[in-house]
């Protein structure tokens, strides 16, 4: 597996590997790598020819210089474990090579999805997020780009992105892995103690919780109210939200039936964790839903 530094290395590789026909899958990371990061490399190994992965700790995206500095990074583990799990290259820049001139004066801004949840909390982070996630794809030339379904709001704003641009890349949702008692993988999970860890699994249990109350036919006032009780139930656990909404415009949805995305989002200690379901709401009457059913 090759590691590169410098981004006309990485150019000229990815550019002889299209010539020579191979198809490109990108795998976008900040390091730290976990099951969940493999997953997607597992994913990009089976649809792609050539797997590219970056490492890049993008400062862009963090608004608090605190939370920037504390993101672990362990390059060596990293290159060990991308290697393992079929990755071909990695492009591991740094600061300085991505954004030579300090903070670029272009910048890609969102829109509306980047407004809500995770925007209240973090108000530039997606903006950081798209700025740097068009840089990797101008950089790579890939065919596909392999995003983990744990940061919905991300995915679905890079899936707009591409779709907004016209950028020549498919966009790929991976599903989340989670550990056995639910807690979804994430590089912050390492920065918990261990009582807060337990806390944790809050996040999921609200999820399954507002899952399964729509499932039997309650409205979504009622599923947000129950996992948000879940959530405060937990003392180690502070509630930011928990709400169910539309996938691709993280809207509320109007009318039952339709496919819906549960999310929640916690602070627990040192870290800002997030996680989501998918999930259906039953309709409560079905006869009244349909006029010429008897
Ligand atoms: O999901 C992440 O790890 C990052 O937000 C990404 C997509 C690599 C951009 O820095």
């Amino acid at each position: 597996m090759e590691l590169i530094r410098e981004r006309s290395a990485w150019r000229s590789l990815l550019e002889k590997r299209r010539k020579r026909g191979d198809s490109i899958g990108l795998v976008p990371t900040m390091g730290a790598l976990h099951a969940g990061h493999l997953s997607l490399a597992t994913a990009a190994v089976e649809r792609c020819d050539f797997v590219a992965m970056t490492i890049f700790v993008n400062p862009l995206q963090f608004g608090d210089e605190k939370d920037l500095a504390a993101y672990p990074r362990d390059l060596g583990v990293d290159l060990q474990t991308a290697g393992d799990s079929g990755v071909h290259a990695v492009f591991a820049p740094s600061v300085g090579e991505i954004y030579p001139f300090g903070k670029p004066s272009t910048m890609v801004r969102p829109g509306p999805l980047a407004d809500r949840l995770e925007g209240i909390a973090r108000p530039s982070h997606f903006e950081g997020v798209a700025t740097v996630v068009t840089k990797l794809f101008a950089l790579s030339g890939a065919s596909a780009a392999f995003f983990g379904e744990k940061d919905f709001q991300q995915l679905a704003i890079v899936s707009r992105l591409v779709d907004d641009l016209d950028l020549p890349i498919e966009v790929v949702g991976c599903p989340i892995v989670r550990e056995a008692d639910g807690l979804a993988l994430s590089s912050r999970n390492r920065r918990l103690s261990r009582a807060e860890r337990q806390a944790a699994t809050a996040l999921f249990r609200s999820l399954e919780t507002g899952r399964l109350a729509l499932a039997h036919g309650s409205d979504l006032d009622t599923a947000e109210k129950m996992m948000m009780a879940e959530l405060t139930s937990e003392p180690l656990v502070t509630p930011s939200y928990a709400v169910a909404v539309e996938p691709a415009t993280l809207e509320r949805p109007e009318g039952a039936g339709r496919p819906l995305r549960l999310l929640v989002a916690a602070t627990i200690g040192p870290v800002r964790l997030i996680d989501n379901v998918a999930a259906e709401q039953r309709g409560s009457d079905p006869v009244a839903l349909d006029p010429v059913a008897s």
